[in-house]
């Protein structure tokens, strides 16, 4: 089989409405609430949820969006069943009402806000048939739902970094046929969804070979666990429970972004824009929270052929914005003053798959420089690179790492407040987390004292304290570099893959809401996520109240010999 004919089988087979939709962004209340909503004075529209199994209902998301409008804003309901939409956040007007309850539906509902009054709509939920709850589970209910071993878990939980878990458990293929699926998987570059199929420049070559073992071993669990003989999943299909008490307090504004845009990070600026990288686009975008419209700034395209998009965004003491453009090999700053786009090279720009993935300029006040990293690079021993780029000069300096330690992995890349930046590596069997002295160049590694689970995304506190996710671990950690300690907690909720992202913890899977990009925690309480899945994420808090809320304890929970990760 070609690879245009192993495509053409598949790419839009499975259409799943709301939960595959592409193009969200949603902001947990912005502005300078508080995160959690505690009064917003007289609500615009109220009402009770009810059903005939559960009687009022707690924890149920509630969603109005006007028609043809891109802003869609969501509440639940509190522990005697009630929703309130405050009058600051629905104008006057009609809308449609939809919600969001593992299990249970709503029939076609609209609402008309009037001016001054409340307006009172209780909404009667059905039971879902067996099909539709199947449509409305997360991909941490599917983990959670089907049998398996903790490594055949964790494998699967690496096909979200491109999209949801719907595609293996609805297909039908057998465990031969789904072992060459698993082999096309890894002809893609690491930012491929089903809308934007790229692949690696060696991909003919990946697909000329028979699956390897691994992939037939890991296709016959997929096959067992998917609907290749039968009609329905042989396992019960079990939902994560609603959100209870101050979970429910969140109002979440969702924004529809154009043309598919798929956002993969964000930043806000002080004028309150959210500026949000593009994974497969090649746009600096920004959204206008107040109106809903989006800007975007194009970015020249240097490699034509190779994949476009943009990973990491960051901001300079200027205020210009910063982006990782991935598979074109550059790095891409929007002068805020001109709203000129300028690009530069990464120094082996034209070899291999060379992509520029992290950036941090946001302690460049300090000396002038900014933190990126390449990985792809064409030296097979040194895949990773790091760079210090001046901002004067515009030049890139390679940082290397000592003799023998040669490949620096990172997925985040965070700097302190000396401008000294640390590395985390996401590999599930990673023990250490790196630190490079921005004046002497020189990396240190750290062991993380708690097992494996590498680290994700990471920021600074202003004790210069870092806190990092270690995403396979289901652990939130702080290293304090005065004392060398590292603390953690285990999240809450099980396979919900911890992320953090600039003073804010996120719980729940990245990918829960769409294929091909990434629920985010972004600078000051912003996330990407569809409040279709907005139970996934209740349990967020900032990372304050957690350190708060949650005594300090050293976890250690390795895992048995031979496992990877502590599930
Ligand atoms: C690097 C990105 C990437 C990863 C990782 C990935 N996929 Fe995919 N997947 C895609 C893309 C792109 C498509 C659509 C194009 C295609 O089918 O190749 C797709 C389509 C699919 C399909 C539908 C097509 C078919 O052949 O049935 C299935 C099933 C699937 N993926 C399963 C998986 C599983 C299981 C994993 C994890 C073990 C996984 N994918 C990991 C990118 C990825």
């Amino acid at each position: 089989m070609t690879t245009a004919t192993r495509l053409g089988n598949v790419v839009t087979r499975l259409s799943f409405g709301a939960i595959t939709s592409m193009g969200l962004l949603a902001l947990p209340i912005a502005g300078s609430h508080p995160a959690i909503a505690q009064s917003h004075g007289p609500a615009a529209l109220t009402g009770i949820v009810s059903s005939p199994e559960e009687g009022k209902m707690e924890g149920v998301v509630v969603s109005a969006k006007r028609p043809g409008s891109t802003i869609m804003v969501s509440v639940s309901t509190n522990a005697q069943g009630q929703y309130s939409f405050p009058q600051d956040r629905l104008a006057p007007g009609a809308y449609d009402i939809t919600i969001r309850a593992a299990g249970y539906t709503l029939e076609q509902t609209a609402a008309t806000v009037q001016s001054g009054g409340s307006t009172q709509l209780d909404l009667r939920l059905a039971k879902a048939a067996p099909d539709i709850l199947a449509l409305q589970m997360s991909n941490s209910e599917w983990v959670q739902s089907a049998p398996g071993t903790p490594r055949q878990k964790l494998a699967v939980l690496r096909c979200l970094d491109c999209h949801g878990l719907q595609r293996p458990f609805f297909s039908k293929k057998d465990a031969s046929e789904m072992a060459f699926t698993l082999q096309r998987m890894t002809a893609h570059t690491a930012n491929a969804s089903p809308n934007f199929p790229f692949f690696l420049q060696n991909a003919s070559e990946i697909l000329s070979s028979p699956p390897t073992k691994g992939q037939a071993e890991l296709g016959a669990y997929l096959a067992s666990i998917n609907l290749s003989s039968g009609e329905t999943w042989p396992y019960k299909l079990k939902t994560q429970p609603r959100p209870t008490g101050k979970s429910t307090q969140a109002i979440i504004t969702t924004y529809d972004l154009p043309d598919q845009a798929a956002p993969h990070d964000t930043l806000l600026d002080k004028a309150g824009n959210v500026w949000f990288s593009d994974f497969q686009h090649h746009f600096i975008s920004k959204l206008d929270p107040r109106t809903g419209k989006v800007t975007r700034y194009p970015v020249p395209v240097s490699k034509p052929g190779f994949p476009t998009g943009s990973l990491m965004i960051t901001m300079d003491k200027d205020g210009n914005i910063w982006e990782a453009m991935m598979g074109q090999a550059q790095i891409a700053k929007l002068d805020m003053k001109t709203e000129k786009v300028s690009i530069y090279l990464a120094p082996d720009w034209d070899k291999g798959d060379t992509r520029f993935t992290m950036i941090d300029a946001l302690n460049s006040n300090v000396d002038g420089k900014l933190w990126t990293k390449t990985n792809g690079g064409p030296d097979a021993g040194h895949p990773n690179k790091l760079y210090q780029f001046d901002l004067a000069t515009e030049k890139f300096n390679e940082v290397l790492p000592p003799a023998g330690k040669r490949d620096i992995a990172a997925y985040g890349l965070v700097t302190d407040l000396d401008n000294n930046v640390y590395g985390l590596d996401n590999n599930p069997d990673q023990r250490q987390i790196w630190r490079t002295n921005a004046k002497t160049g020189e990396t240190t590694y750290i062991d993380l004292p708690l097992g494996v689970g590498g680290g994700r995304r990471g920021h600074i506190d202003s004790q210069n304290r870092l806190w990092f996710s270690q995403f396979h671990a289901n652990r939130y950690a702080v290293y304090d570099p005065k004392s060398g300690n590292v603390a953690a907690w285990e999240v809450p909720v099980p396979y919900a893959g911890a992320y953090d992202r600039r003073r804010h913890i996120c719980v729940g899977r990245r990918y829960e809401h769409r294929s091909g990009s990434a629920a985010q925690c972004g600078n000051r309480r912003m996330e990407l996520l569809s409040p279709a899945h907005l139970h996934q994420y209740a349990p967020y808090r900032r990372a304050e109240e957690f350190e708060s809320q949650h005594p300090l304890q050293h976890v250690d929970r390795r895992p048995a010999d031979g496992q990877n990760c502590p599930y």
